[in-house]
């Protein structure tokens, strides 16, 4: 599959699942909610020993979703993450080893950084698509206001702490293209499957309507915005392809 880039994975929708699948958890019909809500990028954490599997299962099973490996914080998960299928990296930090480890794979890679130093050590590797965590308890929004002044041509995913109450004053901001969150998919609705309820919740925050199925209307005011997996990648860095509220 043909490497897509950070910028086109961050421009596909507003938020970023961050996902911690357990063994028993169905991965594909967790991916199928998601996506049905309008969030097709998902980031599959390697906090549970069924990650790699469920990437495997949901990549292969839902083509429409832009799978991840998120929490790759050792060198040798970037090889294991796209031998099971993920389309781009995330990491809490910035190290040498997942930076060299990550461009071994030619996957896109979200690298996190929290301070000034972090972030220009990862300019320095060529990496201007960060992920800022933890963005809530590292100053939240006012940090990503203030490093839009010395580093404009940065663009950040904040994830940390971000909910459904603060999540649109970090979409607000210029230098944020979306945010990443465990809220859109609760741990309990996850754990008993109420597909419906993580559509809904999905939907409430990519703008798509659902029908009564589930699946989005077909007059869908999203399609506007909200491109799949497979679609070319445009190259368009920094397109602001957020629905407009
Ligand atoms: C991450 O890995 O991005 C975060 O742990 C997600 O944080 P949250 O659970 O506060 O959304």
């Amino acid at each position: 599959m043909k490497p897509i880039s950070m910028e086109f994975v961050m421009g596909r929708a507003p938020v970023i699942p961050v996902l911690a699948i357990d063994p028993e958890v169905d991965a594909v019909g967790l991916a199928r909610a998601l996506v049905s809500g309008g969030l097709p990028v998902l980031e599959v954490t390697l906090r549970t020993p069924a990650a790699l599997a469920a990437v495997e299962a949901m990549a292969k099973a839902v083509p429409e979703a832009v799978v991840g490996v998120g929490t790759v914080v050792r060198a040798d998960q970037a090889q294991a993450a796209l031998d099971a299928g993920a389309q781009f990296l995330v990491s809490p930090g910035t190290t040498d080893s997942v930076l060299q480890a990550a461009e071994q794979t030619k996957l896109a890679l979200l690298p996190g950084i929290s301070s000034a130093s972090e972030l220009m050590r990862a300019g320095e590797a060529g990496y201007t698509h960060l992920k800022f965590f933890p963005a809530q308890s590292s100053g939240g929004v006012d940090a990503l206001r203030a490093f839009n002044g010395p580093f404009p041509q940065v663009r950040f995913c904040p994830t940390g702490g971000i909910s459904l109450q603060n999540y649109l004053a970090y979409l607000a901001l210029p230098n944020v293209l979306c945010v990443g969150g465990s809220w859109v998919a609760p741990t309990d609705a996850v754990a008993s499957g109420d597909w419906a309820r993580i559509s809904g919740l999905a939907a409430s925050v990519s703008g798509v309507r659902l029908n009564a199925h589930n699946a989005p209307a077909t007059d869908n005011s999203a399609t506007d915005w909200h491109s799949v997996a497979g679609e070319e990648d445009p190259g368009s860095a920094d397109e602001d392809l957020r629905p407009k509220r």
